[in-house]
C-alpha cells in the first residue's frame, strides 16, 4: 500500500516540529478528504489534521461527540493519499481512549495501520498523561489538547473560553506539563486568554499550537471549512475567513442550474460526435422505433 505522491520536499515528522519550538511558527490546518488535504499540503502547511471536527463541518453532526473511529480511518486514508509533506495527525476521538490505556493504545495503532497516520491527537491534561505516555511507548507520537475541549461539551455545559480564572490558568500550565512530560510532541490550546496561552508557551519546552489562543503560541491551527468559509452554523470569533467558498459554490451550481433549464449546457464541444459517416445512418434510423429489436431494425 503507497501512500506517498511524489514530492521533492522533505517530509516533516513529529521530531521535526517538536524542534521547532520558539522557532519559524507552525502552521497547522485540518482537512477531511483527498481534494482538501492535496491543497493543504501543496501549500506548504506544516501539520494536517484529520480533525474530528469533521463531524461537524463534514457529517452534518451537532457535536464531534458521535463520530467512530472507523469513520474517521475512511477519513483518514483519503487525507494520507493525498499528503506528501505535511505531518499527518488523527484526531482520536470520544470513547475510543477513554476507557483504558489498553483501548487508547490499540485505537491509535488501528489509526497508524489502518488510516495511515503519523501521529494521533487526543484531548485532555493531566488525567490522560498516563495514556500519553502508553502511545508514545507504542512508539506512536502524540499531540496533547487542552483548554476548550470539545468532546467535554457535556461536561462542560457548553463552548466556553477556558483558563480566565487564576485557579483555572494554574490548572491549565498543570495540564500542559503533565503533558509534556508524559511524552507529547506538541499541545493544541483551545479557546484560552492569550495572556495564559503566552505564559504555557514560556513553560514548555515543545512547541503550543494555538486555535484561539492568541499570537503567543509556537504555532496555529484553524478548521479548512472555516478558513475558506465553508461552514455552517456559528463561527467562533477567533476565525479569520480567507474566502468565501460557500458564495463561490452556491454560485456556480446556480448557474448550472440555469443553464440546464435554458439548454445552454451542455454544447456541442462539450458533447461527443459519431465516427464520420454515422451522421448519414443515424438520419436512416431516425424514425424507427427505437424499442424494436436490433434485427427488426436492420432487417
Ligand atoms: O478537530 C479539530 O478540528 C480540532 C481543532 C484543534 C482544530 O481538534
Amino acid at each position: 500500500m503507497s501512500y506517498i505522491p511524489a514530492s521533492d520536499k522533505a517530509k516533516i515528522t513529529a521530531p521535526a516540529l517538536q524542534a521547532r519550538k520558539g522557532g519559524e511558527p507552525i502552521v497547522a490546518l485540518t482537512a477531511y478528504d483527498y481534494p482538501s488535504a492535496r491543497l493543504v499540503d501543496e501549500a506548504g502547511v506544516d501539520l494536517l489534521l484529520v480533525g474530528d471536527s469533521v463531524a461537524n463541518v463534514m457529517l452534518g453532526y451537532e457535536s464531534t461527540i458521535p463520530v467512530t473511529l472507523d469513520e474517521m480511518l475512511l477519513v483518514s486514508r483519503a487525507v494520507r493519499r493525498a499528503v506528501s509533506t505535511a505531518l499527518v495527525v488523527g484526531d482520536l476521538p470520544f470513547g475510543t481512549y477513554h476507557e483504558s490505556v489498553e483501548q487508547a493504545i490499540r485505537s491509535s495503532i488501528r489509526f497508524v495501520k489502518e488510516g495511515g497516520v503519523e501521529a494521533v491527537k487526543l484531548e485532555g491534561g493531566r488525567k490522560r498523561a498516563a495514556i500519553v505516555r502508553a502511545i508514545v511507548d507504542a512508539e506512536i507520537p502524540v499531540l496533547g489538547h487542552i483548554g476548550l475541549t470539545p468532546q467535554s461539551v457535556h461536561r462542560l455545559g457548553g463552548y466556553r473560553v477556558q483558563g480566565k480564572t487564576i485557579d483555572a490558568a494554574r490548572a491549565l500550565i498543570d495540564d500542559a506539563l503533565a503533558l509534556e512530560e508524559a511524552g507529547a510532541f506538541a499541545v493544541v490550546l483551545e479557546a484560552v486568554p492569550a495572556e495564559i496561552a503566552r505564559l504555557v508557551t514560556k513553560r514548555l519546552a515543545i512547541p503550543t499550537i494555538g486555535i484561539g489562543a492568541g499570537p503567543y503560541c509556537d504555532g496555529q491551527i484553524l478548521v479548512y471549512t472555516d478558513l475558506i468559509g465553508l461552514s455552517f452554523g456559528h463561527t467562533p470569533k477567533f476565525v479569520r475567513q480567507y474566502a468565501d467558498a460557500k458564495s463561490l459554490i452556491a454560485g456556480a451550481i446556480g448557474r448550472y442550474a440555469a443553464d440546464v433549464r435554458s439548454r445552454a449546457f451542455p454544447n456541442e464541444a462539450e458533447s461527443y460526435a459519431v465516427a464520420e459517416g454515422v451522421s448519414d445512418r443515424l438520419l436512416e434510423i431516425d424514425g424507427e422505433d427505437v424499442n424494436a429489436s436490433v434485427d427488426e431494425r436492420t432487417a
